[in-house]
Formats: C-alpha cells, sequence, structure tokens
C-alpha cells in the first residue's frame, strides 16, 4: 500500500474550497465595526460595561499605589494608630474593585449570550428565505458550522477579548500613569523591556495557535475516518477494505501524535521564556531602583510601589497579546458570518406577488426550459397540460427530468424560460407558501422530524386533531400497520425517524401529504420503499385519494403508470411523448419499447 494513492485518502480529504476559507483574519475596523454593532440592541449594558471597564483599568493601580504609600507614610514612621484607617480604606477598595469584576464578567455573558441568540435567530431566518438552490450548492455540515463554531467565535470576540482589551489596556495605562507620578525616570528604564516581552509573546502566541487549530483537525480526522469505517463497516468489510481503512487510520493517528508534541514543545518553550522576562525584569528593577534608592534620588516606598504597579504595567501586554490573536479567529468567523447573511436569496417571490385563490387543479407547462447550472440545460422547451383531476404519470430514464418538472411546479426553482400555470395564473405571480400549501408531497426519500408520527403528519396541517390523523391512515388503508407500532400515532421517532422501517417512513409520509387535502398531489416515487403487499394495498387506497386531485406520479412500476390519465414520457430533458397508456403502445414509440421492457422486466 503506497502512501501516495490518492485514493485511499478519500475519507479524509477536503471536499470544497469552502474548507479552505482562513482561519483568521486580521482586524478591518470595517468588520469590527459591524460586529461591535451586533451590541447596539442593547445600549445600557453596553455602556454600564464601558463605565466597569473603566474603573476596573484604575482600581487596580489604585490599589498599588495605596499599599505604596502606607509603607512609605505610617510603616516607614512606626505609628500604627495611623495605620487604621488606611487599611479600612484599602478594604472598602478592595471590595469595590471585586464587586466590578463580578458585575463585569456577568454583564459580559449577559451581553454575549443576547448577542449570540440573535446572530442564530438573524442566521435561521435568513437561511428560511434561501432558495433550494442555496442549500444544494453549500455542504450541510458547513452551514451548521457557521450557526454554532463561528457564532461562539464572534460572542467570544465581543464577551471577552473586546471587554478584556479595554481593560487590560486600561489598567496599563492606569498603572503607567501613577509610576510616571511617582518616578519617572524609573519608569523609563522598564518601559524600555516592554518591547521585548512583546515580541517573545507575539512570536509565540501565533505559533502555538495556529499548532493548537492544526492538533485539533487532525483529531477530527482521526474521529471522522474512525466514524467512517465503523459506520461503513458493511462496506469495508464487503469490499475487503479492512488493510486500507486501518492504513489510513494509522497514518491519521501518526500525524495526530507529530502534532501534539509539536505543539506541547511551544508551549514548553515558551512559559520559561516569559518567566525569564519576569525574572530579567525583577532584577532590572532592583538594580535600577535599588542604586536609586541607595544614592537617595529614589524612596523605598517608591520601589515598593514599582513592583505592584510594574507587575500591572507588563502583565496586560501578554494577555492583551493573546486577545488580539483569538480576536483574528472573531474576525474569520464574522467575516463567514456576514458573508451568509449579506447574500441576498438568487431569486424571491415578485413583490406583487398575490396569495393563491382556492385552486381547482388545473396544471400547464409552456414551453418551459431549466438549468441548474448556467449553461447546462436539464428541460428543453417541455409543454403539456393536466386537467383538475388528472393522475399524470411521468416516465423517462434516471436523469431524464422527471424529479425536475415536479420540482418547478411547486416552483422550488423558477423556469428559465416558459411559464408554469394553474388555473391559468403564472407562478411567477403567486406566493410560494400558498402555493405548497395546497399541494401535498411524497418523495423518495422522505424526512421525517424527531418527534411522535402525529407531530410528523400533523406538518401536512397544523391543528391536525388525532382523530384526523387517524382518518388518514385510514384512507390509506393502513391504519393498522400504525397501530401495531409500540404507541401507535403517538411513538417516538428518533433522529430522522429512525425506528421506523423505510417502508413505514413512507406511510408517514403519505399521511402528511393526505392529511392537508392537497388540490395538486406529488408523488416522487413515493411507493419505492413499500414492500410488495403493501404497495398493493396502497395502490387501491392512492387511487381512491387522487380521485378529485391533480396527482403527478413519478413511479418506475408499470402498474401505477397504466392506469394514469396521461402518461409524460421524458427523454434527456425532452418531453418525447404524451397520452394514455393503450395509445402510446399502439404508436410503436419510445413509450412501447420502455413497456416492452418493463413487462419483460417485471415478468
Ligand atoms: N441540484 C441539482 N444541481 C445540478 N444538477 C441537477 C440537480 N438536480 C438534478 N440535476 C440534474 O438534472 C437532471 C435531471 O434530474 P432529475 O432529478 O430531474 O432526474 P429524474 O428524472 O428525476 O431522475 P431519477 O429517475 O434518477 O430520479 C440530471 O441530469 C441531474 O444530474
Ligand atoms: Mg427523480
Amino acid at each position: 500500500m503506497s502512501a501516495a494513492d490518492p485514493r485511499q485518502e478519500l475519507t479524509v480529504r477536503r471536499q470544497r474550497p469552502e474548507d479552505d476559507e482562513p482561519d483568521r483574519l486580521p482586524l478591518a475596523w470595517a468588520l469590527v465595526r459591524r460586529t461591535i454593532d451586533l451590541t447596539s440592541p442593547y445600549p445600557r449594558w453596553r455602556r454600564t460595561l464601558l463605565a466597569l471597564c473603566a474603573a476596573r483599568a484604575v482600581q487596580l493601580p489604585i490599589l498599588a499605589w495605596l499599599l505604596a504609600h502606607v509603607i512609605r507614610g505610617p510603616v516607614s514612621a512606626g505609628d500604627p494608630a495611623a495605620l487604621a484607617p488606611w487599611i479600612a480604606g484599602y478594604a472598602a477598595l478592595v471590595l469595590a474593585t471585586e464587586a466590578t469584576l463580578y458585575w463585569r464578567i456577568r454583564l459580559a455573558h449577559q451581553l454575549g449570550e443576547c448577542v449570540l441568540r440573535d446572530m442564530r435567530d438573524r442566521m435561521m431566518a435568513h437561511l428560511l428565505t434561501q432558495p433550494l438552490a442555496f442549500f444544494h450548492a453549500r455542504r450541510h455540515g458547513s452551514l451548521i458550522s457557521r450557526m454554532i463554531g463561528d457564532i461562539e467565535q464572534v460572542r467570544n470576540g465581543i464577551q471577552n477579548n473586546l471587554f478584556i482589551t479595554l481593560i487590560q489596556a486600561g489598567q496599563m495605562l492606569g498603572a503607567a500613569a501613577v509610576m510616571l507620578w511617582i518616578q519617572p525616570r524609573l519608569f523609563l528604564v522598564l518601559l524600555a523591556l516592554a518591547p521585548v516581552l512583546w515580541a517573545v509573546n507575539r512570536h509565540f502566541r501565533g505559533r502555538i495557535l495556529d499548532a493548537s487549530r492544526t492538533q485539533q483537525e487532525s483529531f477530527s480526522r482521526v474521529t471522522a475516518a474512525l466514524a467512517e469505517t465503523v459506520q461503513g463497516i458493511r462496506v469495508t468489510q464487503g469490499f475487503a477494505r479492512e488493510e486500507t481503512n486501518a492504513g489510513i487510520f494509522s497514518r491519521l493517528v501518526h500525524a495526530l501524535a507529530g502534532n501534539v508534541v509539536r505543539t506541547s514543545r511551544l508551549v514548553a518553550l515558551f512559559l520559561p521564556l516569559l518567566e525569564l522576562n519576569a525574572q530579567g525584569f525583577l532584577a532590572a528593577l532592583v538594580a535600577v531602583g535599588g542604586w536609586m534608592a541607595a544614592t537617595g534620588t529614589a524612596g523605598a516606598g517608591d520601589l515598593v510601589a514599582f513592583f505592584f504597579l510594574a507587575n500591572l504595567f507588563f502583565s496586560p501586554i501578554t494577555l492583551i497579546g493573546t486577545q488580539l490573536s483569538e480576536a483574528t479567529l472573531a474576525m474569520a468567523s464574522a467575516e463567514r458570518y456576514f458573508r451568509i447573511l449579506d447574500t441576498e436569496p438568487a431569486w424571491r417571490d415578485a413583490p406583487d406577488a398575490v396569495p393563491c385563490p382556492p385552486l381547482r387543479g388545473a396544471v400547464a407547462f409552456e414551453r418551459v426550459t431549466f438549468a441548474y447550472e448556467e449553461g447546462r440545460p436539464v428541460l428543453h422547451d417541455v409543454s403539456f397540460r393536466a386537467e383538475p383531476g388528472e393522475v399524470v404519470a411521468l416516465v423517462g430514464h434516471t436523469g431524464s427530468g422527471k424529479s425536475t418538472i415536479v420540482n418547478l411546479l411547486s416552483k422550488f426553482h423558477p423556469p428559465g424560460a416558459g411559464r408554469v400555470t394553474v388555473d391559468g395564473l403564472d407562478l411567477a405571480r403567486v406566493t410560494q407558501d400558498s402555493l405548497r400549501r395546497q399541494m401535498g408531497f411524497v418523495f423518495q426519500s422522505n424526512f421525517l422530524f424527531s418527534g411522535t408520527v402525529a407531530d410528523n403528519v400533523r406538518q401536512g396541517r397544523p391543528g391536525a386533531t388525532d382523530a384526523e390523523i387517524l382518518a388518514a391512515f385510514d384512507a390509506l388503508d393502513c391504519r393498522d400497520l400504525v397501530e401495531s407500532l409500540p404507541k401507535g400515532i403517538h411513538t417516538e421517532l428518533s433522529e430522522r425517524g429512525r425506528g421506523l422501517s423505510m417502508g413505514q417512513q413512507q406511510l408517514v409520509a403519505f399521511a402528511r401529504a393526505l392529511v392537508g387535502d392537497p388540490r395538486i398531489l406529488v408523488l416522487d416515487e413515493a411507493t419505492s420503499a413499500v414492500d410488495t403487499l403493501t404497495e398493493a394495498r396502497l395502490q387501491v387506497a392512492l387511487a381512491r385519494l387522487m380521485r378529485g386531485r391533480t396527482s403527478f406520479v413519478v413511479a418506475h412500476r408499470l402498474s401505477t403508470i397504466r392506469n394514469a390519465d396521461r402518461i409524460l414520457v421524458l427523454d434527456h430533458g425532452r418531453l418525447a411523448e404524451s397520452g394514455r397508456h393503450a395509445e402510446l403502445v399502439a404508436a410503436g414509440g419510445p413509450y412501447a419499447r420502455l413497456h416492452a421492457e418493463f413487462t419483460r422486466r417485471e415478468g
């Protein structure tokens, strides 16, 4: 097994360019502003937080100054009586400082949580305005990570990076001001050390963050490979891919181990360097400050004050570095978030679109041409009519455009050229939701939501009673099949309808489509998962149910097609023939050939 065989990496390769978007972006003012603007619905919290940050920035330097002042004054003078009021004042300020911290953290989290909630609401509302094509063009996993990961990162940017940076910067300024005031020359000496600390921090912080990202990614590849091997174990063993998969897995695990070691090496080097810096700085303080105190240019009290203040001045350097580094992650996330939010729907209902009046169900395609991707039409100049109540069967080889026709009829996509009408009304002039409310759908694979069977059926008509739901199953002649479930229609479905057989899921989908009493019914390969016996029962029930509704049926089984009022034969996106079964067989065209093939296959 050679490492270069690209097929073996199939399971773990990144598949779309969107995976290669940058993890971080430099701070750009326009983006920072737009991100901060997310907090504008909460002006009072924002103002209070800024005030708390300002308070916090001066409180610590003042505490340090107070301590030094006590040492210089009452302590040096050996006056215990004068000590008491200072200590009381100190204690009061400490309490105030901690109260500020409490409120600062609490409000920041409150604000962050509200921003997070608003962002998710906005994103969801925006996603729901997007037409189907938007979702086809994107990986669902990546949309989900926008909703979860990116929004979380932006929240962190607002809630932590922004406020902590403000406080730390303020604290630096506060400490610098007090030091300048007490002993400017000593401060200037210390200031010379700041760039060294900044440079060390900058060098390592970025690398450590990058290394831990690589490590995380490496880890998720290991989990993905493991999950694919386990979930696809039948394919793995069936195609004797055990060795290949084990090889891929082993390589990934090795890569992960290497990445973890690389991260730890960086961390291991960074911490001693920081400590060295701090110690060097103390030594410099003792040397310069001690010399000044010894020669009488500075007091011992000043020196004590400097030990505290200098720490307040230097510790923000590393902290701010970390915050800014994290902020670049938040920037990349914000950019991705806003980009989705700024993606206008490729099309939407015309502004003057009206709600669909109650339909009779006459459908017409007038010279319809359609392409999913520009320049690659999949329907060419398709025209047909269906009278109210007719059953229309769509037949044709795979990829011939059957599902596309029902998608256009449901206004999931607008036609590129030509018109689709219902009751003579151009679909371009009616709103999507009012149209679909009068339609019922059953697809090849039907998504069921978690909840009970009844909840799922109710998607077809919110507010339907249990009796009405049971009546729908009754009408389908399969009430007994549903009642044999552990809790009947109140049986809980786990994720995606697991816990029901494919056939049972399809029955639920049928009931969901019918409970709303639709005028137009779309059944796209709807009975494919139902066993032959159940299908036979369903056929009878469906024939009854389709009566009075215009129905579009895509089916591969001859029995369904034979009884249709109209058969549309598609060939590579063109309407090759249309008519009734007997006419088409007699005509001896494409349908007759398909039919011969069917009869041979179905025996
Ligand atoms: N979302 C899409 N994006 C791009 N092309 C698509 C998309 N959906 C379908 N197509 C293409 O459009 C053509 C018609 O597809 P359609 O799904 O209508 O076929 P179908 O007749 O329903 O086939 P099947 O019997 O396999 O369900 C196919 O060539 C297919 O590759
Ligand atoms: Mg199809």
